[in-house]
Order: structure tokens, then C-alpha cells, then sequence
């Protein structure tokens, strides 16, 4: 069988389809690069050192690991200097980062989430990278400004999970790719061509230690679901939780299931990141078949106003996802 790698995957992407400038290709390609080596680090865990916390907080008040710390410096040396980029921004810097002047200067603004599922990391259960890509503004400084665009216009969006292999899952806007790293190779080899969600499920996955801060639609769909065979639902449900988002949504595009981290009495505002967490994810839950809303908007369709928002976050299979919104606008 003919092995194919991500660049040859986004070759024809830009050839075929035309879906990919030459800049995004190889702007992928630097990011995915940068994965390979988070995920070395990874895996070599507490023989190198690199568990535990860094001893500093970032800008939401958030203790750091090392490897948050790690991750985020491999990102931002992989990306400086190819040209493809007008900035920055990530998860764990209150600014963007520029590109700095020795360097060449392109289009597209990189955000990230350099290391998602942070609270599994010294527990050794997978966690990940998240990244979006979006255009700058022509003529515009790539200030903060320039990143606030809302979640539909991304070009491109992927993650990387760390688990029992090292998957990549992308986005180019032409439906969802799966790629396992061949670490022998060092290749990205292209693992699952067409990634859909069905558009039913029984799977859920919620952080049930929230129930008391909920709103009444979360309460009444979950109930329902707990309610099994003899509920309003009329089935079984199953519930998994693994708290790194990555490893979640990737069991939600490969079976199915719906996600959620809804705005609740605790979390006002949500408790997920809109730029480095939600917007990718949504880009990819649609791009997939599936559904992406906050419980009254399309989550694409969020005008952002800081950099560092945070949003409810419902997506997954779209019957169920339809259910839970349609709940929140009964009322
Ligand atoms: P991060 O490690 O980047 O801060 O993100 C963790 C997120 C997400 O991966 C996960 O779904 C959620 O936080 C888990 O939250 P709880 O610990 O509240 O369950
Ligand atoms: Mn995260
Ligand atoms: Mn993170």
C-alpha cells in the first residue's frame, strides 16, 4: 500500500484542490514539525525532567507546567523564522509575539494552545497541541487587533494528540485528515483520509463535579441522558471524560459523542479559550459533519473582542449538539 505523508497530503491539497498557497503548506508543515519534537519530549517524562510545574503562573492565573513552558518555546522557535507568519499568539503570552525584525515576514497570524490537557501531564494520560491559522489584515500591524477575527475565518486549524500513538488531525477547509507519526521515519503518514462524525450518539462528556454551577439546559439534557432507556431519550448513554480536550474531541470524531464545557454559575464566561481552543475545534467539528455552538451562537460565528476570551463550549455529533442548543433556546 502506498504510504502517503503530510506534505504529499498537502501537495495535492494545493495542486488539486486548490485549497493551500505554497505559504500555508509549509507553514503546516513547520508546525507539524514542531509536534514531533513536543511529542519526543513527552515521552521521555521523568527521565529528562520535565514533569511538574514551572514555579510561574501566565495570564490567566493559571499555574504552569514545564512542558506548557516547553511546548510553547518549541512552537515559537519552529515559526520565527520562515517567513510564513505576521505574528503570534498563544495561550500561555498575554501579547502576541511578533516576528522579530532579522527575520522575513508573511501573511498569516499562528495562535496556539501549546499544551492542552496540562492538569494529565504528570499523570501520564494523553494531552496535546492546538493550532488555527489565520490571515492578516493587509496592511494592517499584526497587533492584537489583527487576531480578533471570528472563528470562521480560519484557514486552517489542527491538533496533535500525545497518547499511545502521536496523532495529527488537520483542517485546510476540505474536510478532516488524520495523520500517526512514524517515529522511525519521522513522518507524518496519513493514517485516516476522511474523518466524519456520525451525526448520533450515546456517548457524553462533561465534568459532572460542575452539575451545581450548570444552567437549567445543561441540567435537563444530561438528566435525560442519565435517564437511559426509560428517559425522554430513549437510550443507554455512556459517559468518558478525560480532561485534555484534544484526547476528547478525538474520540468524538472517531466514534461520535458530543463535548461539553458550558458557561456555567462558576465558569460565567466558560471555561475553554475561544482563539486556542474552541475556534480550532469548532473549524474541525464542522469540517467533519458535526456541530460547534456555545448554546445560543454557532461558535465560528463569535466576534471575539479579547484576545484571551473564553466561551461555552458544546460540539459533537450534530443531532445531539441541535438537542442541547435547541434547549437552550426553548428557554
Ligand atoms: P489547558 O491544559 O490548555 O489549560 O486546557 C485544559 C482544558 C481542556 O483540555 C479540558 O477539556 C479542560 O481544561 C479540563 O477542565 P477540568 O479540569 O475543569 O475538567
Ligand atoms: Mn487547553
Ligand atoms: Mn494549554
Amino acid at each position: 500500500m502506498r504510504r502517503i505523508t503530510l506534505t504529499q497530503y498537502l501537495v495535492e491539497q494545493q495542486r488539486e484542490k486548490g485549497v493551500v498557497s505554497a505559504e500555508l503548506r509549509l507553514l503546516i508543515e513547520v508546525v507539524a514539525r514542531a509536534c514531533k519534537s513536543i511529542s519526543n519530549a513527552v515521552s521521555k517524562g521523568a527521565l529528562t525532567g520535565i514533569l511538574g510545574n514551572a514555579g510561574s503562573d501566565n495570564v490567566q492565573g493559571e499555574a504552569q507546567k514545564k512542558l506548557d513552558v516547553i511546548s510553547n518555546e518549541v512552537l515559537l522557535e519552529a515559526n520565527e523564522w520562515g517567513g510564513h507568519l505576521a505574528a503570534m499568539a498563544s495561550e500561555e503570552m498575554e501579547h502576541p509575539h511578533q516576528i522579530p525584525n532579522r527575520y522575513p515576514r508573511g501573511e498569516y497570524l499562528l495562535l496556539m494552545d501549546p499544551l492542552d490537557g496540562s492538569s494529565n501531564i504528570d499523570v501520564n494520560v494523553s494531552i496535546g497541541t492546538i493550532f488555527s491559522v489565520l490571515r492578516c489584515p493587509e496592511g494592517v500591524t499584526p497587533d492584537e487587533q489583527a487576531f480578533l477575527q471570528p472563528g470562521s475565518k480560519q484557514v486552517a486549524a489542527g491538533f496533535a494528540v500525545y497518547g499511545p500513538s502521536t496523532i495529527l488531525v488537520l483542517t485546510v477547509g476540505n474536510g478532516v485528515a488524520g495523520f500517526t507519526l512514524d517515529r522511525e521515519l519521522g513522518s507524518w503518514v496519513l493514517t485516516e483520509p476522511k474523518i466524519e462524525i456520525p451525526a448520533d450518539t450515546a456517548e457524553f462528556a462533561i465534568n459532572m463535579s460542575n452539575r451545581r454551577n450548570w444552567s437549567a439546559p445543561i441540567i435537563r439534557y444530561i438528566d435525560e441522558c442519565l435517564a437511559g432507556k426509560t428517559g425522554p431519550l430513549g437510550k443507554d448513554y455512556n459517559m468518558r471524560w478525560v480532561a485534555s480536550m484534544v484526547a476528547d474531541v478525538y474520540r468524538i470524531l472517531s466514534r461520535g459523542g458530543i463535548f461539553m464545557y458550558p458557561q456555567d454559575a462558576k465558569h460565567k464566561e466558560g471555561r475553554l479559550r475561544l482563539m486556542y481552543e474552541a475556534n480550532p475545534m469548532a473549524m474541525i467539528v464542522e469540517q467533519a459533519g458535526g456541530a460547534a455552538t456555545n448554546g445560543t451562537q454557532r461558535i465560528l460565528d463569535v466576534q471575539p473582542t479579547k484576545l484571551h476570551q473564553r466561551v461555552g463550549v458544546i460540539l459533537g455529533s450534530r443531532n445531539e449538539v441541535e438537542r442541547v442548543t435547541g434547549y437552550h433556546k426553548a428557554g
